[in-house]
């Protein structure tokens, strides 16, 4: 059966940097004889504008209905004063749930051409390649109960529950062993057993699935050290595989380490290999259509998609040594900028990623 790719191009910057990955899928279909459908949905604020909701019935129709779902950002200002059930970022929450996208894979990786954009020393960051593996359709973000309640006393008292099932924390850990097979062959789960019950379970099930990985290193960490370890020697890491609060902090703790919000994917994933991919950005509202953005975060995103969803691992690598050779050329979109590159817009950034990729043996 052909594969179906959805087209969710949201807020903001999302329709310039999806056009461009769509300009990318494209140009593998017609030069690399690849095939898949491409068709695509309203979601987030312009799908509240059309339709009154985030999440139109027939987008996630579509979401269910496909092989992998390309998403750009949604949210802005224009829509920050509606209820929060019906703000646009609800649109995406919904397709996580829905379809039960558990595995976030947050690459956070330094191009050798970017090294001065970090933060940190270059010899601290050259050559960083970490893949966090955040769980994320469980733990204190969605456990029972929740909200806030006034006591006896009068004082209120707001609470959440962090709570994971052995199920969970198995198949993220299967997720995270995989793909350090593929790596370095190493993984280090990080949690705060000294001290959270449902981590010292976490930590029980990871070593029991390590026991299915032979060939790889486990190591654990408590989440502090962890961010410190960020920061003070990144390299260490390969896979960290975390749960959904601790990973939703330390994968953007990693991705500032490579100093680049616009050149980072993502992808989230099901357990049968079904995924939606995204830039990690948001809908960057302030330089939204003046095509100044950068595209290549949601361009490597659709390489995440080509190796993840649709099985062609051969593609995405292209894909990648495609924008590592736009680099090279030294184009470069505004964000990522410095004295004696060329500067680009958003369109030509992706016009090159496609000449560089037809040229790619
Ligand atoms: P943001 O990531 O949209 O922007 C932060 C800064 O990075 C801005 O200065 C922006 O111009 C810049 N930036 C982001 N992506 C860029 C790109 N591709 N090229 C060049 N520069 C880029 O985060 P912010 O400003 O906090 O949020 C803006 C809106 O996006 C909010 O409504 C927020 O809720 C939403 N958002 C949506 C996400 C999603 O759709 N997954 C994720 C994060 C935020
Ligand atoms: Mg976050």
């Amino acid at each position: 059966m052909r594969k179906k790719v959805a087209i969710l191009a949201g807020d903001g910057i999302g329709p310039e940097i999806t056009a461009e990955a769509v300009k990318v899928l494209t140009a593998l279909q017609e030069h690399w004889g690849l095939d898949w459908v491409m068709e695509s949905g309203l979601i987030g604020g312009a799908a509240y504008d059309a339709t009154g909701t985030p999440l139109p019935d027939d987008t996630l129709a579509l979401a269910q209905d496909s092989d992998a779902i390309l998403l750009g950002a949604v949210g802005g200002p224009k829509w920050e004063t509606l209820d929060i059930s019906i703000r646009p970022e609800k649109g995406l929450l919904g397709i996580r749930s829905a379809l039960q996208l558990f595995a976030n894979l947050r690459p956070a990786i330094l191009y050798p051409q970017l090294v001065g954009a970090s933060t940190l020393k270059p010899e601290v960051v050259s050559g960083l390649d970490i893949m966090i593996v955040r769980e994320l359709t469980g733990g204190i973000y969605f456990g029972q109960p929740r909200g806030v309640q006034r006591l006896e006393n009068g004082e209120r008292e707001g609470f959440n529950t962090l709570v994971y099932k052995e199920s969970e924390i198995r198949r993220i850990a299967q997720v995270a062993f995989t793909i350090a097979m593929k790596r370095g062959r190493r993984v280090c789960s990080v949690d705060k057993a000294n001290v959270l019950e449902s981590t010292e379970l976490w930590r029980e099930v990871v070593n029991e699935v390590a026991k299915e990985f032979p060939e790889v290193e486990l190591s654990h960490m408590y989440v502090d050290n962890a961010a410190m370890q960020l920061v003070r020697a990144p390299k260490q890491f390969d896979v960290l595989v975390t749960t959904n609060m601790f990973g939703d902090i330390l994968s953007d703790c990693a991705a500032m380490l490579t100093g680049s919000i616009g050149m980072l994917p993502s992808a989230s994933l099901d357990q049968s290999g079904k995924g939606m991919y995204e830039p990690i950005h948001g809908s960057a509202p302030d330089i939204a259509g003046q095509g100044i953005a950068n595209p290549l975060a949601t361009i490597l995103s659709v390489a995440m998609m080509l190796r993840y969803s649709l099985n062609e691992s051969a593609p995405a690598t292209c894909l990648e040594k495609a924008v590592g050779t736009v680099l090279d050329r030294g184009l470069r979109t505004p964000d990522i900028y410095s004295p004696g590159m060329s500067q680009v817009s958003t369109g030509a950034m992706g016009d090159a990623v496609v000449e560089a990729l037809i040229n790619t043996p």
